[in-house]
């Protein structure tokens, strides 16, 4: 089974819009689970334009299913990620001018503080994912560095046109995800995925998660957070 991660960031940037306490992200990720979600994912960046302290505390101790923290190797949001625990971290880059993630990290540029990190972590008994393009050198680092697991930037894959320029996108991704395999690590993908785009990435061999946030939110604006999870559940398997 593909196991979902609905990532809820967007139901705090609603929030943020108007700095007051509606909607409520801790409402969203129980409306998530009930929907079948596997993981709960948000990132608390450095800026705190959307997940806030406060929800991170909330969600550890209501989230039934893994609670799933993305998040830079800045100081001050490590040392709360060893305080708070949360099941899972996903190493990501931060720019505090991106409007969403960009692209993966750069193992290769910072490996001994990523390797500080990933101890750090672990030690406290989080499991440890890095969010990498589909690229051979920063997988085998990630493997080095004794990551739990990678989850693949599936970003290239859905902007690419679909036809010829998708599937070469997506042989990329499959040679990166034998890769991972290969290196003992579990295989994880994220960003971008819709409705439309999601089957051939969930059909990867060893898909073990998928964290899926912009779509989801979209379609639940129409349909119901519940049911949109759901759907998506159901395209994953
Ligand atoms: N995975 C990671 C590491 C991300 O940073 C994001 C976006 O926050 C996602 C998955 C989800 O991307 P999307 O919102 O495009 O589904």
């Amino acid at each position: 089974m593909v196991e979902l991660g609905v990532n809820i960031d967007h139901v705090a940037t609603v929030r943020e819009a108007r700095k007051t306490n509606e909607p409520d992200p801790v409402w969203a990720a129980a409306l998530a689970e009930l929907g079948g979600a596997d993981g709960i994912t948000i990132h608390l960046r450095e800026d705190r334009r959307h997940i806030q302290d406060r929800d991170l505390e909330i969600l550890k101790n209501t989230v039934t299913v893994k609670l799933n923290l993305e998040m830079a190797c800045e100081e001050e949001v490590v040392r709360i990620a060893c305080r708070t625990k949360p099941q899972q971290v996903s190493l990501v880059p931060e720019k505090r001018e991106e409007i969403t993630t960009e692209g993966g990290l750069n193992i290769l540029l910072q490996r001994e503080r990523i390797g500080e990190v990933i101890k750090r972590l672990q030690d406290v008994g989080v499991n440890v994912s890095m969010f990498l393009d589909p690229d051979l050198a920063q997988i085998q680092a990630a493997a080095e560095l004794g990551a739990n697991a990678v989850e693949l930037h599936t970003g290239q894959y859905a902007l690419a046109e679909p036809g010829p320029k998708q599937g070469l996108e997506l042989a990329t991704l499959r040679a990166a995800a034998a890769e991972i395999r290969q290196l003992g690590m579990t295989l994880h993908a994220g960003h971008g995925l819709t409705y439309r785009n999601v089957k051939p990435v969930a059909a990867i061999e060893d898909m073990h998660e998928l964290n899926i946030g912009h779509s989801i939110i979209a379609r639940s604006i129409m349909i119901g957070l519940e049911r949109a999870v759901r759907e998506m559940k159901q395209l994953i398997n």
